[in-house]
Parts: structure tokens; C-alpha cells; sequence
């Protein structure tokens, strides 16, 4: 919480003079900053009736991009923690066709409802959120299913850190030395794509929002000796037998012609048939748990 008050402050603070430098860090990249956000915006493959949210959005630098892909059909959300920052971007977003809402807020506690977005994108604010899973995960539960989601920040590649580029642009900023927020990205992400831009220091993480974690198919038998499948093969672990007993299971299963999973899923459910029907069937009496 001190931290986000922190950057509260900062930003109060620069909301007016930040436009007066905010291209600096993509010319100091020779990069073209209208271009290079233009190329973001494109990611979210938006349509003139989509209902997107921006957040973090500043003084809305990508925000005016985002509102020129809608038309009076789309609906635009833009969020940041900071009034003065939201101030600035409703001055540069007058006269535009989209209707736009203003929200005052923490990226981590979005005020809406389930499955609302078509789009959400941020860029720039993701490192100072405070609690990146916690956002990513509202991120999800905000968009509809298939939505598109672009995120990134500032993050250097490693493999830099010790070049005289590194050095000097760490020196200057030292947020360049955060990680991509791998581990945060929300189990519901598919069709993942984790890119550096902006020279290679900062990166935009995008992805579709999918249901639930990925399918895959456990219940494939797997052909050979060992046989199974993924589901039996996890969930089937057996308490350990004697080697003895092992190397005569092996050859019975050779004899059978069977896999060894559909050999040993046959003995075991014979043998407990077995004895559940016998007269003392299911009496524990006798069952110690050594452990
Ligand atoms: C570097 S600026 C980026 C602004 C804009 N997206 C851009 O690219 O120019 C970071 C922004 O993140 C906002 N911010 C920081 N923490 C936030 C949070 N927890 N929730 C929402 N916005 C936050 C700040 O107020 C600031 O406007």
C-alpha cells in the first residue's frame, strides 16, 4: 500500500509536464512513438463496436489510438490510479467519436462486471501495480471469453544487463532491471505471445482469454509395453511391491500380451472384486497402517 501511495504521488505530480517527455524513452530507442504504439494497439484486433478497457492509461497516449479504432458503437474504459494523469488524457480524448468513461482506480480492483470486454490493454504501469497477478487475474475475469489482452512494461533482457547499453539505460532507469511477469500470467491465457519492443526494453505480453486451464487429452492410450495413459499414469500410483514380486508381474504381463497398465489395472481390480465378495469382504480387521 506505501508503495502505491508512493506512485500516486509521483504521478500527481508529473501529470503536467509528462507529455512534455514522455517520447523521450521511445527516441532514445530511435524508435517512432506514435508508430511503435500504433503496432500495439493493432494486437488487440479491434473492431469499431468493441468495449475495451485501457489501464493504467496516463494521459492517454495509447488511448487516443485505441478511441481512433471505435466508432460511436464501441465503448472505452480508461482506468489509472491517478486523477491528475486521468485529468489529462479526458482533455486529449474531447471530440472523439467513442463513448469514453473515466475511472479513478487500482488496476488490482477493477469495478466491473464478469465477461465485460471484448479488449483490454495497458502499457507502461503493469511493474508499479503493486500486485501483477492480482491484476491479470482481474484482466480475466473482466473480459469475455475469446477477448484480446495486451499488457507490457519496461523489462530488459538479461543477456543485456552487462553491455554498455544495459548499463547506461539501467543506470538511467533502473525499472529496466524488472522481470517479465511470466509466473503472474493468468492460467486462462492461450495463444500467448511474449515479445520485447521499444528497442528490445520493454515487452507486451498478449493473449487470448480461454475457460478454465488448457485441455489436454489424459485418457489417450498410450501404445508400447508400458501403456496407459496420462490419467492412469498420474493418478494411478500404486503402493510399491517386493522386486520378486515385480519381475514375476513382468513376466505374467509378457505372457498376457497386455501393457503393463492394462495388466496390472486388470490383476488389481480382479483381486479386489475378489475379496470383497469373499466372506470377510471389506473387513478392515487386520488393515495396520504402519507408517
Ligand atoms: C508510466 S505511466 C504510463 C501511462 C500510459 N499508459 C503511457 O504509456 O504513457 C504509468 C501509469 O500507471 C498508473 N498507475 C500506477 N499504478 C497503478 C495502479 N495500481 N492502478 C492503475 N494505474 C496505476 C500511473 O498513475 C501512471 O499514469
Amino acid at each position: 500500500a506505501g508503495e502505491q501511495k508512493e506512485t500516486l504521488g509521483y504521478y500527481e505530480g508529473v501529470a503536467d509536464v509528462y507529455d512534455d517527455v514522455a517520447h523521450l524513452s521511445f527516441r532514445i530507442q530511435y524508435v517512432d512513438e506514435v508508430e511503435a504504439r500504433r503496432g500495439f494497439v493493432r494486437l488487440l484486433g479491434l473492431q469499431p463496436h468493441s468495449r475495451v478497457l485501457e489501464l493504467a492509461c496516463g494521459t492517454g497516449r495509447d488511448s487516443k489510438i485505441i478511441a481512433g479504432e471505435l466508432d460511436a458503437t464501441g465503448q472505452l474504459y480508461l482506468q489509472d490510479i491517478s486523477p491528475a494523469m486521468l485529468l489529462q488524457s479526458r482533455r486529449k480524448l474531447s471530440g472523439v467519436a467513442v463513448p469514453v468513461e473515466f475511472v479513478v482506480g487500482n488496476a488490482c480492483f477493477l469495478p466491473f462486471p464478469d465477461r465485460y470486454f471484448d479488449a483490454v490493454f495497458s502499457f507502461g504501469g503493469l511493474g508499479v501495480f503493486g500486485d501483477i497477478a492480482k491484476s491479470l487475474k482481474e484482466v480475466v475475469r473482466v473480459s469475455k471469453v475469446g477477448a484480446k489482452v495486451v499488457a507490457g512494461d519496461e523489462s530488459m533482457p538479461p543477456w543485456l544487463y552487462e553491455t554498455e547499453y544495459g548499463k547506461v539505460l539501467l543506470n538511467n532507469n533502473p525499472l529496466f532491471k524488472k522481470a517479465i511477469p511470466f509466473e503472474q500470467i493468468p492460467v486462462e491465457a492461450r495463444e500467448v505471445v511474449v515479445r520485447w519492443v521499444v528497442g528490445g526494453v520493454y515487452y507486451l505480453i498478449e493473449f487470448v482469454v480461454g475457460e478454465g486451464e488448457p485441455k489436454a487429452d489424459f485418457d489417450l492410450e498410450i501404445p508400447g509395453k508400458r501403456g496407459g495413459t496420462l490419467r492412469t499414469r498420474y493418478y494411478g500410483g500404486l503402493e510399491g511391491v517386493t522386486p520378486e514380486a515385480k519381475q514375476l508381474a513382468q513376466r505374467a504381463r509378457e505372457a498376457s500380451g497386455k501393457s503393463m497398465h492394462r495388466w496390472l489395472d486388470d490383476v488389481v481390480r480382479e483381486a479386489a472384486k475378489r475379496e470383497l465378495n469373499s466372506p470377510r469382504g471389506g473387513d478392515e480387521k487386520g488393515d495396520h497402517d504402519g507408517e
